[in-house]
Order: structure tokens, then sequence, then C-alpha cells
């Protein structure tokens, strides 16, 4: 009877103390991200707070990013980060931040920044940058009163023939059928304006 009793001591001195390292170590910090998520423009910079449900939680983070440059990991308090697209589309910047207190770390919490053009970018239209541009390369012949047939000064002429257009002027200078005849190449600004009309939709104004 007497070892029994001695037996259930000792095996539940030893559940409180086993039970009291656990809690110890289970007091791992929780991580939150203010905002969650974020969407900014290229060229501008993150701005991601990071707190925690235990005091003096530090924080570090790493990064994947798509088609967006300037995301690197580190650690600190809040991620203040210059994010600048490659290409001309949106990307993303994903952080993963790992919370670590008292030796213990937390589940890592992730958040996306979705970082757009620069919304600056205004529409290349007609009116405003192709009708000067064709008038300047493409005179006298495809001008009003010039020799050939098609006239740029009209937009709903260099609106139907402007895959035609993009083909001549991207030919080598010596190939046949190269535009300007007889002319200089189109520099790369110029041919580069040309196809940004058809992608904002050939706008007249
Ligand atoms: C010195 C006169 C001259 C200049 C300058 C000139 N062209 Fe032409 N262009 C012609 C002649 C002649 C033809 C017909 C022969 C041919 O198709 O290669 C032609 C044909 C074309 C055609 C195919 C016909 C059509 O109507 O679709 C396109 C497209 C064209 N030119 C675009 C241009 C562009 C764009 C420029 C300016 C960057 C330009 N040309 C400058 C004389 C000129």
């Amino acid at each position: 009877m007497k070892t029994r009793i001695l037996i259930l001591m000792l095996f539940s001195s030893f559940l409180v103390l086993n039970s009291c390292t656990e809690d110890e170590e289970a007091t791992a910090p929780v991580a939150t991200a203010t905002p969650t998520s974020q969407t900014i423009t290229s060229g501008a910079a993150t701005s991601i707070s990071l707190t925690s449900s235990v005091a003096a939680t530090t924080f570090s983070w790493t990064v994947v990013q798509a088609g967006v440059t300037g995301a690197t990991s580190g650690s600190g308090s809040s991620i203040a980060q210059t994010l600048t697209i490659t290409g001309t589309t949106s990307g993303t910047a994903t952080y993963s931040i790992t919370p670590t207190a008292n030796g213990t770390s937390g589940s890592p919490v992730s958040v996306t920044v979705t970082v757009n053009p620069a919304a600056s970018s205004a529409k290349v239209t007609y009116n405003a940058n192709i009708k000067t541009l064709l008038a300047s390369s493409c005179t006298p012949c495809h001008l009003t009163g010039g020799t050939h047939a098609s006239k740029w000064d009209d937009y709903q002429t260099t609106k139907s023939k402007i895959s035609g257009i993009l083909d001549r002027v991207q030919r080598e200078t010596t190939a046949t059928g190269f535009m300007p005849a007889g002319g200089s190449k189109l520099s790369a600004e110029n041919i580069a304006l040309l196809k940004k009309w058809v992608d904002d939709g050939l706008l007249e104004k």
C-alpha cells in the first residue's frame, strides 16, 4: 500500500514538473503583420509593421520575388523596401516572417505585396504622339500631297495600316521595303511608342 502511494506521489510530481517545463517552452510568439497584404506602385516602398503576442519578439523574414526587384531578406519590426517591377506588368514579393522570443520561434506569417506598373504612364494617342512622329519621319511620301496612296496624316488610314507600318520600320535598313524609304531607321524610342500605341488600343485622342 505504502509503495503504491509513493509511486503515485512520484508520478504526480513528475507530471507537475513535466507540465511546467512544457509551459515554458510553449510560449511561442504569434506574429501579426499589418497589413496582411499590400498593393504598391512600382518604385514605391512597402510599409508593413510587425507585432507579436509576446514582449521583446524579434522578426526575421525571407522573400520570394516574381517580376519584382528590390526585396531582400532581413530583420526588424517593420518591412520598408523599395520594390520595382522588372517588366511592364505587375509582379509580387511574398514575405515569410518568423517571430522569435526567448529563443523560441513562432509560426511564420506570410505577406504578399503586389507591385503595379507606375500609374503615371499616360496612354499613347494618335493626336498627341503618332501623327507628329509619322509626319516627321515619313514625309513627304505618306502625307497629304505626297506620292504614296497611304497617308499617315489620316487617323483611320494609320490605324488600319499599323501592322504594316510596324513591319516596315523594323526591317533591316538594307532590306527590301524598309521604311522610311531612303531614310534612316526610326529610333528605338519611336518604335516602342508605335508599339505602345497598339497596346493602348490605337486611340485617336
Ligand atoms: C521617300 C518616300 C517614302 C518615305 C519617306 C516613306 N515611304 Fe513608305 N512607301 C514608299 C513607297 C514608294 C512605297 C511602295 C513600295 C513598297 O511597298 O515598298 C511605300 C510603302 C509603304 C508601306 C506599304 C504600303 C501600305 O500602304 O501599307 C508602308 C506600311 C510604309 N510605306 C510605311 C512607311 C512609314 C511608316 C514611313 C515613315 C517611317 C514611310 N513609309 C516613309 C515611299 C516612302
